[in-house]
């Protein structure tokens, strides 16, 4: 058996063995949360969101389901609450600063805050071996600028509790910093941008700014950026660094107050976004994020996971 074929056993078997974890319900004692927590998921019309919300309702919480699109967000809320969920809809375009407001506005009033939010809503253009960067601005507004600013406008409205608020951010393997085959080229860059001394919010949105350039330009092929959807790769880059960077900042917040911030990879996902391509259906594309979400306690805080176990940023 060659290493592929080694690779895509160790897969199936990882994936058969989350197969039978969702199964295991949380006792009692693993339960934190009750039917008043109120968990945020973003871009949750559809796909690995829709499961996200589902999974979440499923496991006794009260769900924000949210989608940009009211229509198609009210379709699938309808969904999950004929199934008896308690699932409530509201719009959220996580680009459009006057969405985000207006629906900060009315959880302060509707609940008065938050618990746990999902950030999942996310772009790409690419599929197969396309590696365009046509759309390379709206992947970053979305993908990092998207997911950053609702992270600034959610963390005043996380309510204070003994087990602490939690921040899930769907990000990608392909934003690793020092991935075997889709890494930063430049190494100064990407020592700065792994090192916890030097990485800053200038630096993450610099290193955008600098790449968007070169999109413009022409010249972002000798940039040395992933070479593999670079604009996709870049941003969830960005997504990973500033959740390690919101990890330095919230982890100095007092007990009582804490909140704890992760990022995961869903894995290769059937869904619209990879043209129905994968190895995983948006169920099991749903498991990790939903797990992170639920975990007691402060240890997962400000790393990366993907099939419930932490892999390297
Ligand atoms: N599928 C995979 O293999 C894979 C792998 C790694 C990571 N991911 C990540 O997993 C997350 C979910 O992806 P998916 O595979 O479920 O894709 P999907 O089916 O295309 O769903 C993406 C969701 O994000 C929403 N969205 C896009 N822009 C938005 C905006 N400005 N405001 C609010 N919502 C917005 C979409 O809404 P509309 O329906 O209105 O477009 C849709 O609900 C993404 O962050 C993606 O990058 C996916």
């Amino acid at each position: 058996m060659n290493r592929k074929q080694r690779a895509k056993e160790r897969r199936e078997k990882r994936r058969e063995d989350i197969s039978l974890l969702r199964t295991i319900p949380y006792s009692d004692h693993e339960r934190w949360w009750t039917s008043d927590t109120v968990a945020v998921v973003t871009g949750a019309n559809r796909g690995i969101g829709f499961e996200i919300a589902h999974q979440l309702a499923f496991h006794g919480l009260t769900v924000i389901l949210t989608s940009r699109v009211t229509g198609v967000g009210e379709e699938a809320a309808k969904v999950l609450q004929e199934g008896g969920l308690s699932v409530v809809f509201h719009q959220l375009d996580i680009v459009d600063p006057s969405s985000i407001e207006a629906f900060s506005k009315w959880i302060k009033e509707t609940y008065g805050g938050i618990d746990i939010v999902v950030n999942n809503a996310g772009v790409n253009f690419n599929a197969g071996s396309d590696n365009s960067v046509e759309f390379a601005e709206k992947v970053i507004a979305t993908n990092y600028y998207g997911t950053k600013n609702m992270i600034k406008a959610m963390i005043p409205l996380m309510r204070p509790s003994d087990s602490g608020a939690r921040i899930v951010n769907v990000s990608s393997r392909l934003g690793r910093l020092n991935g075997r085959r889709n890494r930063i080229g430049n190494i100064d860059l990407r020592k700065k941008l792994e090192d916890d001394e030097s990485l800053s919010e200038e630096l993450i949105d610099q290193t955008m700014n600098t790449f968007l350039e070169q999109v413009k330009d022409g010249s972002w092929k000798e940039g040395g950026w992933p070479q593999v959807f670079t604009d996709y790769s870049l941003s969830k880059l960005a997504v990973n660094a500033y959740t390690r960077l919101m990890w330095r900042t919230l982890s100095e917040r007092p007990e009582g107050h804490k909140i704890y911030v992760t990022c995961c990879c869903p894995g290769w996902v059937k869904t619209a976004m990879t043209g129905w391509a994968g190895h995983t259906n948006p169920e099991e594309g749903a498991d990790t994020a939903v797990w992170l979400a639920l975990l007691p306690g402060p240890s997962i805080s400000g790393k990366f996971f993907a099939e419930r176990r932490e892999i390297n940023f």
